[in-house]
């Protein structure tokens, strides 16, 4: 695999879209919202102030969420911890889904739902311009050229800055790249669930941010235990470190490719703070091979 940076020192910012430097640890959002499926506002509002407050303490400036989650209160927890915001926080979020109950998700690509998506979010985040807008998923009533237009029009007129994608397929990522930039692609991926290697390798040669979501081992589509109860390899190098096996499976995605900006959900400021250790492990060459056969 001679896209895995042996031996190197791995970057801890990467410039989203070019312009934006952000460290390349930042926080996933979702899960502080009202469960079960993510609906409704967080149970412990002020719990989860003060986690977000926590996590840019740590050192986080990348924070994802999308319109989806609540819908809108995991955006507006967000703009009730950080507002007014430091210069250097980057959101990203993400429209397209409207979901009117925990288990009710609907794709909308439409023109008019992506409009009203970020005219909506701005004003949950109380921001002039959505630093990265994310079309959620493809939508497969609406051409997919359709959406990607409507998002390259919101950004021409200045309520987005960057435009990224979600759950896409390489053919897809190339067909929105013919229409406007693309600065980041956010699909799942994780040390137990590499399907999307391809799409990866091709986001690291074109500088596209690549934004794995599930990489704790969450939405496991191949494998089915979370990677936090790892055993085996895994487990052998994180106590050889000291650390825990989640945290190697962060430092794995950090040494995997330089695009590669982290996004780990957590509920508690224990399991965070222990996330954002994993910034700072260095992997053995021989360490990244044995967990590259996993
Ligand atoms: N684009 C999409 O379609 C899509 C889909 C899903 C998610 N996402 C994005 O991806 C982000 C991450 O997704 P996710 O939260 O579902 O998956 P994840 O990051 O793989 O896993 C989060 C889970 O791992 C646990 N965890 C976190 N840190 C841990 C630690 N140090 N030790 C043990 N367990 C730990 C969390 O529980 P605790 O709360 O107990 O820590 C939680 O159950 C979301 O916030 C969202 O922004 C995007």
């Amino acid at each position: 695999m001679e896209s895995f940076l042996q031996g190197q020192t791995v970057s801890k910012t990467f410039n989203l879209g070019g312009d934006l430097t952000i460290n390349r640890l930042g926080y996933g959002a979702m899960r502080l919202t009202g469960q079960p499926g993510n609906f409704g506002p967080y149970a412990d509002w002020e719990g989860g102030k003060t986690l977000l407050r926590r996590a840019v303490e740590l050192g986080v400036n990348f924070i994802d969420t999308a319109e989806a989650y609540g819908p809108g209160d995991n955006e507006e927890i967000i703009a009730a911890a950080l507002h007014p915001y430091s210069a250097d926080l980057v959101i990203a979020t993400k429209g397209g889904i409207r979901k009117p109950a925990p288990d009710d998700i609907q794709a909308d690509g439409s023109p008019e739902s992506l409009r009203c998506g970020v005219e909506g979010s701005l004003r949950r985040l109380q921001r002039d311009r959505i630093d990265l807008y994310q079309l959620h998923r493809p939508d497969p009533k609406v051409p997919f050229a359709e959406s990607i237009q409507a998002l390259a029009a919101l950004q021409q007129e200045g309520k987005i800055r960057h435009i990224g994608v979600s759950n896409v397929t390489l053919e897809q990522l190339k067909a929105a790249q013919a229409i406007a930039p693309i600065a980041s692609v956010q699909n799942r991926f994780s040390l137990a669930d590499r399907s999307h290697e391809a799409i990866l390798d091709y986001c690291a040669a074109q500088q596209i941010a690549f934004i794995p979501y599930g990489s704790l081992g969450a939405h496991p589509l191949k494998r089915g235990a979370p990677l936090a109860q790892a055993d085996g390899v895994l487990a052998h190098i994180a106590q050889s470190h000291g650390v825990n096996p989640t945290q190697i499976a962060l430092a794995w995605l950090l040494h995997r490719a330089p695009n590669i900006i982290l996004i780990p959900g957590t509920t508690t400021i224990a399991h965070l703070e222990d996330n954002m250790k994993a910034a700072s492990l260095q992997l053995e060459e021989a360490e990244l091979a044995q967990l590259n056969d996993l």
